[in-house]
């Protein structure tokens, strides 16, 4: 297949949140992991909610922006985990979340699809603005066409108007994009939506047992190089 349009989503996918787990664990000592698992559990559980309880075409009445999502989901398992989340602890978690870095091949891959000369995006659930602060710090700017967010249609992935904000931008077909998540759940709706998909699979988990597999698998961004 001849792709025109690459696609990543930001949160794990391009942009490193295992971090995030490593600040948890020296804040809450032997709670750090199950706190990150569980806040980024939430984080996409409250994106769910809020879209499904009010899937309007014109976008969805519950809508939050992706950052208030990211700090309301943190204080929720606090309380839940019972770890007392004082004002300076979260400001750091917050602070490191605006400030994410990306893994070390994100840059490389997206410079050498530029050279094939395909266009280049991402697109996610993030707001422009938690998007622009990481794009701008990580020198992915140049190598991107766009920044697609959901904020627009104010119903997050995988409501299929997320997905469809791709078409609206580039002028391209629904076959001639190659959308790459690491998001297990990203892939699948991406596939379901009639996408081709790449599914970044670094930590060598299992697919989802429902929907259809992805075209491609590799266990980092070089190998979405191959497959173009
Ligand atoms: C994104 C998150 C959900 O859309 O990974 O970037």
């Amino acid at each position: 297949m001849s792709y025109k349009l690459i696609a990543f989503d930001a949160y794990g996918t391009l942009l490193d949140v295992y971090s995030m787990g490593q600040l948890a664990e020296e804040l809450f000592p032997g709670r750090g992991q199950e706190l990150s698992l569980m806040w980024r559990d939430r984080q996409i559980e409250y994106t769910r909610l809020v879209t499904m309880s009010d899937p309007n075409p014109l976008g969805s009445k519950y809508y939050l922006p992706f950052w208030d999502i990211t700090v309301l989901s943190l204080r929720y398992v606090c309380k839940r985990m019972d770890l007392d989340l004082s004002p300076e602890k979260e400001a750091r978690l917050l602070d490191q979340y605006a400030k994410l870095t990306t893994y070390e091949d994100s840059l490389k891959v997206l410079k050498v699809i530029k050279e094939r000369d395909l266009s280049t995006a991402i697109l996610s659930n993030g707001n422009k603005g938690m998007l622009s602060t990481v794009v701008r710090s990580n020198g992915l700017e140049p190598h991107l066409d766009k920044v697609v967010t959901v904020e627009s249609v104010r119903l997050f992935k995988t409501a299929p108007q997320a997905y469809e904000l791709l078409l609206k931008e580039f002028p391209v077909k629904k076959e001639e994009i190659l959308f790459v998540s690491s998001n297990a759940w990203d892939a699948l709706a991406a596939r379901w939506f009639g996408f081709d998909v790449f599914w970044v699979n670094r930590l060598n988990h299992p697919f989802e047992e429902i929907g259809d597999r992805p075209n491609y698998e590799g266990k980092s961004l070089t190998e979405v190089l191959e497959v173009l």
